[in-house]
């Protein structure tokens, strides 16, 4: 209660330069839906991390856009969007997507920039992933979404091998592909499929590259310089985390995560944006928790109430289609995500999907061998031991996708959202009952 007073009454009235949305969990926490409703009061969007791993789900009324690359406020109309240099890109799905948005009427290339510092994945980076995914890493599969991620930033951070989107276009890029795709088809013989080796011949590629560089290059720009102009010149950015803190290659369930730093602290690293812009983080969870792939994950529910949230909440994976593991709100880990990000305010997502329980749990500590334990782990192998200590607060057992306003939650559903807020140290600043637009009870100003 004491958070959510805080905000009606002393917060959101900062000058804002830079807001921030970033997921507090393992990803897929519905930051589409909020940066689709913050879009409208800012001037540009950023996706600064990540690339086609990440799923973002904007629904409009009837129509339902599932977006990869491209940022969520391409919705919003007349709002640029970046797509910055922390960014990788997989040009074949990103053309795609951008026919898929203007065959529905959409115009994404009139406001849509490119940079052209953000990598490529190239056909090498799916076979690769495609051949190591299979590995076994602390005994379980990381169980990566196949989109050549991991091997893509692998060859960014190791230079010999990258290609940029400005190489596409670059009189230097039959020499780069020619030797690369050499490179790559002698590392990755003993390891791939003969047949996906076929893809890497170097004529294919090197087409490829001059398709992409038609359908792309003029939206190529110099994202960096762009943005740091439009912030002299007193725009309003809002930047789009993709995955989620708890999956962040530095901070996250190593080596369970993915390669970029998905939490708060890659904003400013993916974007070209320095932190002193940053004056608002907005930090969104899920009222419950999920996750895709492998790795720990204390609160999961292997039952009949993990199941039961999995198909209340239509917790099937936007990229991969995989069910999503599900489990109870992990107090813990958000509070370690909430910090390390520099939360502002929560957002507190799929209310609706707890309605109908008799109790719920939140997990207040960790039991990790004999010892209560409530900071979060570094060793994978630990939070695998670790056993979720629970506080039962009582269910709200009615439907809240109605509720419009903070007072209309049963008791109950509000003592939920107190007590998370006061685990968390943050006060709330959203609350969301649904996928809609409308669906949403903004507690503070953006
Ligand atoms: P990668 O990012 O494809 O390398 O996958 C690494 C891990 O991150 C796997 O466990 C994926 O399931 C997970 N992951 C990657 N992107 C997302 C996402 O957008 N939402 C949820 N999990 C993700």
């Amino acid at each position: 209660m004491f958070f959510i007073l805080k905000v009606l009454f002393g917060f959101g009235k900062t000058s804002v330069a830079a807001t921030c949305v970033i997921g507090l969990q393992w990803g897929d926490e519905a930051k589409g839906k909020l940066v689709d409703l913050l879009a409208p009061r800012h001037d540009i969007v950023v996706r600064y991390q990540g690339g086609a791993n990440a799923g973002h789900t904007v629904v409009c009324g009837k129509e339902v856009y599932k977006l990869h690359h491209v940022p969520s406020g391409i919705l919003a109309g007349g709002i640029t969007n970046v797509i910055a240099p922390g960014v990788v890109i997989e040009p074949n799905m990103l053309i795609r997507e951008l026919e898929g948005l203007e065959a529905r009427g959409i115009t994404p290339r009139k406001n849509l920039m490119i940079s052209e510092r953000a990598h490529v994945v190239m056909p090498w980076h799916f076979v690769e992933d495609k051949a190591t995914n299979k590995a076994m890493v602390a005994g379980e599969s990381i169980g990566t979404t196949n989109r050549g991620i991991g091997p893509c930033y692998r060859d960014k951070v190791g230079r010999t091998h990258a290609i940029r989107i400005a190489d596409l276009s670059s009189d230097q890029l039959k020499i780069k592909i020619t030797e690369t795709a050499a490179a790559k088809r002698h590392m990755l013989a003993p390891i791939a499929d003969p047949s996906d080796l076929e893809l890497l011949d170097t004529d294919k590629v090197l087409q490829q590259c001059h398709m992409w560089a038609n359908s792309l290059g003029s939206l190529a720009a110099d994202s960096t310089n762009y943005l740091l102009d439009e912030l002299d010149a007193g725009k309003r950015l809002l930047m789009e985390g993709a995955q989620g803190s708890l999956l962040d290659i530095d901070h996250g369930t190593y080596p369970f995560v993915t390669s970029s730093n998905a939490s708060g602290v890659g904003v400013s690293a993916g974007s070209g944006v320095p932190a002193r812009w940053i004056t608002n983080v907005i930090g969104v969870t899920k009222a419950y928790s999920t996750r895709v792939g492998g790795g720990p994950f204390p609160t999961e529910l292997i039952d009949e109430t993990g199941q039961k949230i999995r198909e209340i909440g239509r917790e099937y994976g936007t990229t991969t289609g995989r069910p999503r593991r599900c489990g109870w709100f992990d107090a813990v880990a958000v509070r370690y995500t909430a910090r390390l990000s520099g939360i502002h305010y929560l957002s507190l997502m799929m209310m609706d999907v707890l309605s109908y329980f008799d109790t719920v749990q939140i997990c207040v500590a960790y039991e990790l061998r004999g010892e209560r334990i409530s900071r979060f782990p570094c060793l994978a192998e630990d939070l695998r031991l670790c056993k979720p200590i629970y506080e039962t607060l009582p269910g709200w057992n009615t439907d809240v996708s109605n509720v419009r306003k903070l007072e209309d939650f049963p008791t109950n559903a509000r003592r939920y959202i107190d007590r998370i807020s006061e685990l968390i140290s943050v006060p709330i600043g959203v609350l969301s009952v649904g996928p809609d637009r409308e669906q949403t009870i903004f507690l503070a100003s953006f």
